[in-house]
């Protein structure tokens, strides 16, 4: 497994350029099945998950062209396939987004359930429920969901509680059903948002997107047309934390600051001076020592929780004490462990992590488990003492384009040590002089 190799110190200085969101590009991806024409989608992030995401639609038998720019063109009706399978879903448990499009436009649809994964049990009762109150038929056996409907019917659908997949599943199984359905405590999410505004684009009626109910009037079908994916605010969010964990000053261009929104606020907080314009957004940190911050997380507009692991990697070295809480996820706190090795002071009781900022980090191998985890991993190498070697970055890959790029742009001392390199002899011969 590929490793990355940083060597902490360096304030980090520079603009980069923030890549499309994953969160938006792989409900848009599977949106397009809608279609009765080819969606074509730009600012499609390069990441392993947009990878996987294509390898599932063309095994079904959709037609995928890419251009140099990564711009897909998508071409739905020439499905012949409608499983999503085991071996792809283990791999990224947003493949079952194509169950809501596939039982909308074609009928038919059978997805490996998910499963579990590092950060909690991810369970997809919600999916499933909602689907089945638009008249699906759908049974759970052998680890698939099999569904099939006729056709949709409009329902009125309220969730207990705000899943962000689940309401962009059901959205695109509403777009094409027959009548109104009302989803209530609908996610906010910007990604959310994107998604209705991606399908609205190709003739739906999507209402409300952005707000606590969405409405959504059911059309004939939905044509082919195009779609540009809105900036990722988590890797915006993830390169401002690098400046102000590193004391450095940084500009991110090609996104946009008002989807940061109480992020934002919270580097504010903790001492960076930060200014915004239309597509950037800037963060100065001055050189000085950030202060510790409280964070609770929320679905949106409150603080992401997929901001978390990197404001407890940012915590880890700031001035004074404070509690991070996670409410969304049961077990995403696998980061903590790892910024213990590094001389980290965190105690964890339950659902709060309570951290007391530290002068220094030490290096030392660490090892990723999840995408949010990996990236405090590497925040916490940016600033700690010596050499700290990040193992199982595949999950880094998942949702960073270009990290080690992008952080040597602005002036990280950082490099990927290939699969076949990684054995520590070959790590001490590289590093040792
Ligand atoms: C999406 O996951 C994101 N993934 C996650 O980003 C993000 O952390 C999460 O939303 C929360 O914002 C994508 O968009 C591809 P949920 P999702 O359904 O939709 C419970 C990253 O790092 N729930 O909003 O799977 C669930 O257990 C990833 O980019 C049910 O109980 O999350 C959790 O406690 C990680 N039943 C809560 O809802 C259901 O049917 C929120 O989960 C569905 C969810």
């Amino acid at each position: 497994m590929d490793k990355l190799l940083i060597t902490g110190g360096t304030a980090l200085n520079g603009e980069i350029r923030i890549s499309g969101a994953k969160n938006a590009a792989l409900p848009i991806l599977a949106s397009t099945l809608l279609a009765d024409g080819p969606v074509t989608v730009c600012n499609v992030p390069h990441l392993h998950d947009i990878t996987t995401t294509m390898e599932l639609l063309g095994n079904m038998g959709v037609h995928l062209v890419v251009d140099e720019k990564l711009n897909i063109e998508v071409n739905g009706p020439t499905i012949r396939d409608f499983v999503a399978p085991y071996e792809l879903v283990k791999t990224m448990r947003a493949s079952i987004l194509v169950l809501g499009p596939l039982l909308a436009r074609y009928g038919r649809a059978e997805v490996s359930l998910p499963g579990g994964c590092a950060i909690g049990s991810r369970p997809v009762n919600l999916h499933i429920e909602g689907l089945q109150a638009m008249g699906a038929d759908i049974r759970v056996e052998n680890g698939f969901i099999k569904a099939r409907a006729s056709r949709l019917k409009g329902a009125r659908i309220r969730h207990e509680v705000v899943t962000v997949t689940g309401t962009e599943n059901l959205m695109m199984a509403a777009a094409l059903a027959d009548g109104t359905t009302v989803i209530e405590n609908a996610a906010r999410e910007p990604e959310v948002v994107d998604l209705a505004d991606c399908i609205n684009a190709l003739g739906g009626k999507v209402y409300g997107a952005g707000t606590e109910t969405l409405t959504i009037e059911g059309v004939e079908s939905l044509s082919g047309g195009r779609y540009c994916v809105l900036p990722d605010r988590i890797e915006t969010g993830t390169y401002l934390v690098a400046a102000a964990i590193t004391g450095g000053r940084v500009k991110l261009k090609d996104t946009n600051p008002v989807l940061l929104g109480v992020v934002l606020d919270k580097l504010i907080e903790c001492g960076a001076k930060v200014e915004t314009g239309p597509d950037w957004v800037s963060l100065d940190m001055q050189g000085r020592r950030p202060k510790a911050v409280d964070i609770y997380t929320a679905p949106f507009p409150d603080f992401p929780t997929d901001m978390q692991a990197q404001f407890v990697a940012l915590n880890c070295i700031a001035e004074g004490r404070a509690e991070i809480t996670e409410t969304v996820f049961e077990n995403r706190f696998m980061h903590v462990q790892e910024l213990q090795r590094m001389g980290a002071n965190i105690e964890l009781h339950g659902r709060v992590a309570t951290t007391t900022g530290v002068e220094r980090l030490t290096a030392a191998p660490v090892m990723a488990t999840d995408l949010r985890a990996s990236a405090s991993l590497v925040l916490a190498g940016l600033v700690a003492e010596g050499e700290t070697v990040v193992d199982r970055i595949y999950h880094i890959d998942r949702g960073y384009e270009g990290i080690e790029e992008k952080l040597g742009q602005l002036g990280a001392s950082i490099r990927r040590i290939p699969a076949s390199h990684t054995d520590s002899a070959s790590i001490l011969s590289d590093v040792l002089p």
